[in-house]
């Protein structure tokens, strides 16, 4: 027999040699318990949070929580079914009409998770004969809704305005194209161009989709993400988002005007094909998505605690994945895996969990402990994180 798992040798030596080096495994995290959005109990530690995408601090929103324990009261605990089937109950149309209200758009199809949504817009709007072109840059779940597309697979350089252009111009005239962009890149927090690649994808007639899973709650006049901030509303053919960052549970969306939007449901394999969210998570999501569009304060204070943590870690000589703060992830770079691991694991040590990032996860090849703070988190709170990073590098020498 051939063991189909020893191409996994190389990678089983690698990660069993990092541990034999005495650090915690980065990827085996156990939250015993969570305290609130910031703070958890890490190896019997109380341990603040500066490594979840809970950009919004919803996940113990005392609305949410109850909508949530209602709902599954109400439906129990699973809807056993897909949502074209036994599997669409009240709280999966509240959550689609919140997410309409929420971004103005006639249509919402709610995935079972963000995963899904990238996975099945993407290969069920681009098919054979069509050409998906995507950013280098692009979350795993966008290159994995390429393979599953029969389209052609174009990449271009990240961010890359002129190449862009140049590789939409090699295309068929008429053929279908479908740009791929995200506004947030969710490893060093760097958003994207918008205006110009949405302007040159237009010139191409290309249609346009954004994933703004890392933008969603705090960027633009609603919240909508870096596509609103850049007013291109009119522009973008379909966005993507998240329940499970700034709406602090579990699921996927996608939210459109085109009219003939509503027809994906019957088509789209990932979400036709899978059971629908529980409706106890559909509930807390529309419970979160509604206090959403009332939470400018939230909102101030985390642009104020992501700058100051920006700041601070700059001023304090780490070298910054962005020269400026961007978004909510705030990410440092460091030369090499096992120094990135040897001071992730002393953060741990001095009470701080953020997130070790290495390739492929990260684009070309680099390492970055990557920070991301939620609306909950205070200066305070900041100026703890940068002291504890300061006495995490003097403990390594
Ligand atoms: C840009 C981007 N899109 C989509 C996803 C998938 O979201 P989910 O965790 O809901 O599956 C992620 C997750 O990290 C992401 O970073």
């Amino acid at each position: 027999m051939h063991d189909l798992l020893s191409k996994f040798d190389g990678f089983i030596a690698e990660h069993s040699g990092l541990l034999a080096t005495g650090v915690r495994d980065p990827f085996g995290v156990v939250m015993e318990r969570v305290l609130s959005p910031t703070r958890a109990i890490i190896n019997g530690r109380d341990t603040m949070l500066v490594g979840t995408y809970n950009y919004m601090g919803m996940t113990f929103d005392p609305d949410v929580i109850a909508a949530g324990k209602q709902a599954l009261e109400d439906y129990g605990a699973g809807s056993t079914g897909s949502r074209v089937l036994n599997g669409t109950f009240t709280p999966h149309l509240g959550v689609e009409n919140a997410l309409k209200e929420f971004y103005g758009t006639t249509s919402a199809i709610v995935f079972s998770t963000g995963y899904q949504a990238n996975l099945g817009m993407v290969s069920t709007l681009a098919g054979k004969g069509d050409y998906i072109i995507l950013d280098a840059d692009s979350h795993a779940s966008i290159y994995d809704g390429c393979k599953l597309s029969n389209a052609e697979v174009v990449r271009f350089r990240h961010n890359n305005v002129a190449d862009l252009d140049k590789r939409l111009g090699r295309l068929p005239a008429d053929a279908g194209k479908l740009v791929v962009l995200e506004g947030v890149y969710s490893m060093l927090g760097d958003i994207a161009p918008l205006q110009e690649l949405v302007a040159v994808a237009k010139r191409h007639g290309a249609m346009v989709l954004v994933d703004e899973a890392h933008a969603m709650g705090f960027f633009g006049q609603h919240g909508r993400g870096v596509y609103e901030e850049l007013g291109l509303e009119a522009d973008v053919d379909f966005v993507v988002g998240t329940f499970s960052k700034s709406v602090g549970t579990v699921g996927g969306f996608a939210v459109s005007n085109h009219p003939k939007f509503e027809i994906l449901r019957l088509l789209c394999n990932p979400y036709r094909f899978t059971a629908s969210l529980p409706p106890a998570v559909a509930a807390t999501a529309e419970a979160s998505v509604r206090k959403l569009m009332v939470a400018d304060e939230k909102r101030a204070n985390l642009w104020a605690v992501s700058r100051a943590l920006h700041g601070g870690l700059k001023a304090a000589g780490f070298q910054m994945a962005t020269e400026t703060p961007e978004s909510a992830i705030i990410a440092v770079l460091l030369p090499d895996q096992i120094s990135t691991v040897a001071m992730w694991h002393q953060l741990l040590e001095h009470g701080i969990y953020c997130n070790m990032s290495r390739p492929p996860a990260t684009p070309a090849g680099i390492f970055l402990l990557r920070c991301s703070l939620s609306a909950a988190h205070t200066l305070d709170d900041v100026t703890e994180i940068v002291s504890r990073f300061v006495a995490a590098r003097a403990s390594l020498g």
